[in-house]
């Protein structure tokens, strides 16, 4: 589903944020792409991440010398929600300067965000503001999570 701005009409499923709650958190992760720290891949990238207590805790990526200690912003905003004792996620959103493309998670953070359930929201968004929206359960199909280390 690919949505620009908001019909008054449309369909909402349950729990996925609406009108300016969706704008905030679409602007807070653009913000986010702003603090980007990303001198090597010149790839700046913002998430903002809506707990179910509504606040949200944004990141972005930080790049390093050592390449491979790079960070995406989807982790880090994970990192500073948990670190603040928020655990329930409802929604996050994805902003990166892709004109053309909508911007999607790399699979460890994919991994990482499905640790905290697989039935909630995850906005892809294009530079225009345009957003495609996916569940967790569609970013990662058939997943190994906390679950399955109960069932041995
Ligand atoms: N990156 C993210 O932060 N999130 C994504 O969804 C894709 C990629 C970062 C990692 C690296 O700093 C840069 O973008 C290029 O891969």
């Amino acid at each position: 589903m690919e949505r620009s701005g908001q019909h008054p009409l449309r369909a909402v499923p349950p729990g996925q944020p609406q009108g300016d709650h969706l704008q905030l958190l679409l602007r807070r992760s653009r913000e986010a792409k702003n603090c980007a720290y990303c001198p090597y891949s010149r790839f700046p990238v913002g998430a903002a991440l809506l707990t179910a207590g509504g606040e949200i805790f944004s990141g972005c990526n930080v790049e390093n010398a050592c390449y491979s200690l790079g960070m995406c912003a989807e982790r880090g905003a994970i990192q500073k929600a948990i670190s603040e004792g928020h655990t329930s996620f409802k929604a996050m959103a994805i902003a990166s300067d892709m004109g053309d493309d909508f911007i999607t998670p790399c699979g460890a953070c994919r991994q990482v965000m499905r640790e905290f359930g697989t039935d909630w929201d995850v906005y892809l968004t294009k530079g225009d503001g345009t957003y495609i929206v996916k569940k967790l359960e569609e970013l990662l199909p058939t997943s190994f999570g906390p679950e399955d280390l109960k069932k041995v």
